[in-house]
């Protein structure tokens, strides 16, 4: 484990990543370069919601995905933050960003589907914002496994993903973008998170609502047993 400015951050993860993040891993480590230009048109309006988002979280956190860092600033003083990731090349965008946090921090080059960087029952809250777009579909159970794993019981979490609009017009114009944001962000519109998570054992669902029209949904819930 390297140490940076008194912040950590792990590397040597690669040989568990299965092929589907192996690419999804190399599709990172090139578009960090660019993400946060390429991304920019995105994250103005995501920027409003962010602070929203972890401003009122307290305790042990883990943010999945935490990419170029956008949500490290937000979180309260007294936020014990693990931020983890598949790319090293986000995560080094994130160390910079993390300049700006006020909370301590870790971050891991890790897989959120195996989660080896974190410990069973030890964290109240999990955050992944813009993670499981991202995610594969036969992936998915496996990260929302080990999202119960790593929460205490009682513990918390809220999901921000995007959908397809049920809204014809809305839809097209998803549709127009939908081949770049795939290319690009390896992101899409129809992942099947929501109905994931309603089949996790451990985890249950207890609110949702949308930042947009219907297309930025937030699901929390928490961990039952
Ligand atoms: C669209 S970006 C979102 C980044 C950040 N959460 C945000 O809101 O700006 C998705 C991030 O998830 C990461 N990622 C994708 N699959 C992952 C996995 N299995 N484990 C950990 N990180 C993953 C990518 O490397 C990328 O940094």
């Amino acid at each position: 484990m390297g140490k940076l400015k008194g912040k950590n951050i792990m590397v040597g993860y690669e040989n568990i990543f299965n092929e589907d993040n192996r690419l999804l891993q190399a599709k990172y480590n090139i578009t960090a370069r660019f993400y946060d230009i390429l991304d920019y048109p995105w994250e103005r309006l995501y920027k409003r919601w962010r602070p929203g988002l972890v401003n009122d979280i307290r305790g042990t956190v883990l943010e999945a995905g935490v990419g170029t860092g956008r949500n490290l600033k937000y979180y309260h003083p007294s936020v014990k933050l693990t931020g983890i990731d598949l790319s090293s090349a986000m995560l080094q965008r994130a160390m910079r960003r993390g300049k700006s946090a006020v909370c301590d921090y870790n971050l891991y080059h890790d897989d959120a589907t195996v989660m080896k960087s974190a410990p069973s029952n030890h964290f109240d809250w999990l955050i992944a914002t813009f993670l499981c777009c991202v995610m594969p579909d036969k992936l998915q159970p496996l990260a929302i496994e080990q999202f119960g794993r790593i929460l205490k019981p009682g513990g918390q979490f809220r999901i921000l993903e995007m959908l397809y609009s049920k809204n014809a017009k809305d839809r097209k114009r998803q549709r127009l973008f939908a081949p770049f944001v795939e290319k690009v962000f390896g992101a899409r519109f129809d992942r099947n998170t929501y109905s994931y998570l309603t089949k996790s054992a451990k985890l249950r669902i207890c609110n949702t609502y949308f930042l947009k029209k219907d297309i930025y949904m937030v699901i929390e819930g928490v961990r039952v047993e």
